[in-house]
């Protein structure tokens, strides 16, 4: 089935708020979707009191006339449910189903999110809401799709909270002798004696308990995923042919395992907003998206290789067309004009089903009246509007590439339990950050050029078939299964990358005794007997003239080779990052958090062994390639995220190109010719490029040499690459003799 339902080629388009507007401008809103080639809007995802004013009472005839235009203007729906805000009348009926927060302090009506998932009058109220959605709008033929809630991610410490977390309890220990022995009790005099003494971590003297907290948080997931599914099922019953999703919101505050909550989700929406304003802008752009993509991975494997077809499809459900807040800081900052094109564009690279934004149109007050939307408060004649049109274009001429897989020989570990468990402050180090761990080790395979998927080893059994390396970054819990899975996947030729604080607990947060890292150990050839954290600015040389950071450990290297040492401190001459051969296959510890060069060098060198290559070996840097295979077809990405034209080695026909004028401008355009003919120039000089607005100018240019294309700065080039002959798949790069150029 092609979702969402109805829909051709790439999605496009971004929340529409048709009750914030008179219907004059519902009119042309959808004459400006179709100028921008919008196929695809999120409605009423937080219309709430609009469509239940008063308990029981609908008013849905604003949105039977809005779902009507936009049907008629070939816009197609994704209809939301809009329990992520309830009503000023809900909250005051039923007060007891207002958030409290872990010191106590009962929240109030006044923004959104004002609600206890785990409070039955909420359960009861949002089930009614969307039954009613259903029942109204299962035959509407614009529905394409439902959207459950907003991005589930409040957490709530009331007394319902509280009987939902002893029931989750005692349904996973059984007996509080096995809880009170998971959760170490006898530590500071915490054994329970009933069920009833147990609370969720609420505000206390000194540290908190860090089994309880740990738990609490995979209670509150499975809490909020029972929210999802009450919904999702009676929409499944009304229309068992419509996807259903929610879209997931990163940022290691969400208490929500989204690998966990993948197998119930029919396409994996995410929202994504890069934090970051400098070239890590865009690692965290290809890291999200890679993420979304392995979500989208069924979780138990069936024994096929990961590569085509194993990944269902995913939706970049909501990013910013420029202006991204951040509240935390009170302020905001504006994309530059041309990551809204390639930051879209390499989100469909890396699997997307299009390219979705918050918003439409910006609102006229409301919270969040200066976000970006595609719609600016200037309308239409604005730059934003103009670069919506040409993104617009640009996924359209991309729609070939639609149902074409990502393949990934190297992989990442992700654990959300882990993230949680490092958040205690009873670890040695609060300068640790699971999210940092996992973003410097894809940071680290992003810059060597090697695409990378991610696998969850505590959602289910652990599938690396088809992977050639494995880097695991403070995977902090692991069980046996586990480690027993990677020694198996090691010594039958898998190359395995740990770092510090992976494998040191059991899911329970309980050390592993005999040395870290307790669970690896053994594949490892190291046993660690001291930790020796350093201070955020801290850093320790290291042999071949790299630095370490944030981590060392005093550690023996038994049956491992050291490959850089210790060079100064305490530790000076002692091994901070060591290589064990292991059957057909090698283990790798890193005692330190290297710095970035050293992760990325010593991450190639583990590629070279275990014959993952990069997308493009000799992209010039800054140019980030990303190739996406249908059968024999291949469709390669090229994003030149530098200031200066790149000249890249590939060929191919060109399908789409865009790049960004001096005005701000973004220019796409499609033109099915030999790329060796193409080379598009942006901006002076004569002519006008195919697909430009009205008054803009730019260069069809034209190129020599056969094997070689230009990207503009700040643009991209997406070629289809000649077909590769069969038996030519999979090529195995060769190891270079230089292989173990890190040993001193
Ligand atoms: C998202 C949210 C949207 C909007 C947006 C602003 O997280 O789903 O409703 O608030 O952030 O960046």
């Amino acid at each position: 089935m092609r979702w969402p339902k109805g829909l051709d080629g790439l999605c496009y388009g971004g929340d529409y708020n048709p009750e914030q507007w008179p219907e004059t401008t519902w009119v042309e809103d959808v004459e400006l979707m179709r100028r921008a080639r919008v196929n695809l809007v999120t409605v009423g995802v937080f219309a709430w009191s609009r469509l239940e004013p008063h308990p029981g009472e609908y008013t849905v005839d604003w949105l039977d006339r809005a779902l009507d235009l936009l049907q008629q203007g070939g816009i197609r729906v994704v209809l939301a449910t809009p329990t992520a805000s309830p009503p000023p009348w809900f909250s005051l009926t039923h007060p007891d189903a207002l958030p409290v927060t872990a010191d106590g302090v009962r929240l109030r009506h006044g923004s959104r999110d004002t609600y206890c998932a785990a409070a039955p009058a909420y359960r009861v109220a949002a089930r009614r809401i969307a039954a009613m959605l259903a029942e109204r709008y299962r035959d509407h033929p614009a529905l394409a799709m439902w959207h459950v809630h907003n991005e589930y991610g409040t957490v709530c410490h009331c007394p319902h909270a509280a009987d939902a977390f002893r029931r989750w309890l005692q349904q996973r220990y059984g007996d509080l002798d096995r809880l009170n022995e998971a959760w170490t009790g006898a530590f500071w005099s915490q054994c329970y004696s009933e069920w009833t003494q147990i609370d969720p971590p609420r505000a206390t003297q000194y540290l908190t308990n860090p089994t309880q907290v740990l738990d609490f948080r995979r209670f509150w997931s499975d809490e909020l995923l029972a929210a999802y599914r009450d919904q999702r099922d009676l929409l499944r019953e009304h229309t068992p042919d419509v996807p259903v999703t929610t879209n997931y919101v990163f940022g290691d505050w969400v208490p929500v395992d989204h690998a966990r909550w993948a197998r119930e989700i029919d396409l994996i929406a995410v929202d994504h907003y890069p934090t970051e304003t400098d070239g890590r802008a865009e690692e965290q752009t290809a890291l999200a998206a890679d993420l979304a993509r392995s979500w989208s991975r069924p979780v138990t494997g069936d024994g096929s290789p990961p590569s085509a077809g194993r990944h269902r499809p995913w939706l970049l459900m909501e990013s910013a067309p420029n202006l991204i807040y951040r509240y935390a800081e009170g302020t905001a900052y504006a994309k530059e004009p041309g990551r809204m094109l390639r930051h879209s564009i390499a989100h469909v690279a890396r699997g997307s089903r299009g390219a979705m934004f918050f918003q439409w149109r910006a609102p006229r007050g409301g919270a969040e009246a200066f976000h970006s939307a595609m719609v600016p408060h200037a309308g239409a004649d604005s730059r934003t509007f103009r670069s919506a049109v040409q993104l617009g274009e640009a996924l359209r001429l991309l729609a070939a590439t639609d149902t074409a897989a990502v393949a990934a020989r190297a992989a990442i570990g992700w654990d959300a339990a882990s993230g949680w468990a490092l958040q205690h402050p009873g670890l040695p180090s609060g300068h640790i950050s699971y999210a940092d761990e996992v973003a410097a080790a894809h940071r680290a395979l992003w810059r060597c050029g090697i695409t990378t998927d991610f696998v969850c080893p505590a959602t289910g059994p652990l599938d690396l078939t088809g992977y050639r390396m494995l880097v695991l970054p403070a995977l902090y819990l692991m069980d046996d299964a586990v480690a027993d899975t990677l020694a198996d996947w090691v010594r039958t030729g898998g190359y395995l990358v740990v770092s510090y604080l992976s494998g040191v607990a059991d899911p329970d947060a309980r050390v592993r005794l005999g040395g870290y890292p307790g669970a690896l150990r053994e594949l490892l050839g190291v046993r660690s007997e001291e930790f020796l954290p350093l201070g955020p600015d801290g850093t320790v040389r290291l042999s071949g003239g790299r630095t370490g950071r944030l981590w060392r450990e005093r550690f023996e290297a038994g049956a491992a080779e050291p490959v850089l040492d210790y060079v100064d401190g305490v530790l000076a001459g002692q091994p901070a990052v060591t290589r064990r051969s292991v059957g057909a296959g090698a283990a790798w510890y890193l005692s330190t958090r290297l710095d970035d060069d050293g992760y990325r060098e010593l991450l190639a060198v583990v590629a070279a062994e275990a014959g993952v290559a990069p997308v493009l070996p000799a992209a010039p840097a800054g140019v980030e390639a990303v190739r996406r295979v249908d059968g024999t077809t291949r469709w390669l990405f090229l994003f030149n995220h530098g200031r200066e034209e790149a000249v890249v080695a590939a060929t191919g026909d060109v399908l789409v190109s865009g790049g960004v004028l001096p005005s701000g401008e973004i220019m796409v355009a499609g033109e099915f010719l030999p790329a060796s003919d193409v080379l598009l120039t942006v901006g002076g000089g004569p002519g006008r490029w195919p697909g430009a607005p009205a008054g803009v100018t730019g260069i069809l240019g034209r190129g020599r040499g056969s094997r070689r294309v230009r990207v503009p700065p700040g643009g991209l080039l997406v070629l289809r690459e000649p077909d590769q002959p069969v038996g030519n798949r999979n090529h195995r790069h060769p190891t270079p003799s230089g292989a173990d150029g890190h040993r001193h």
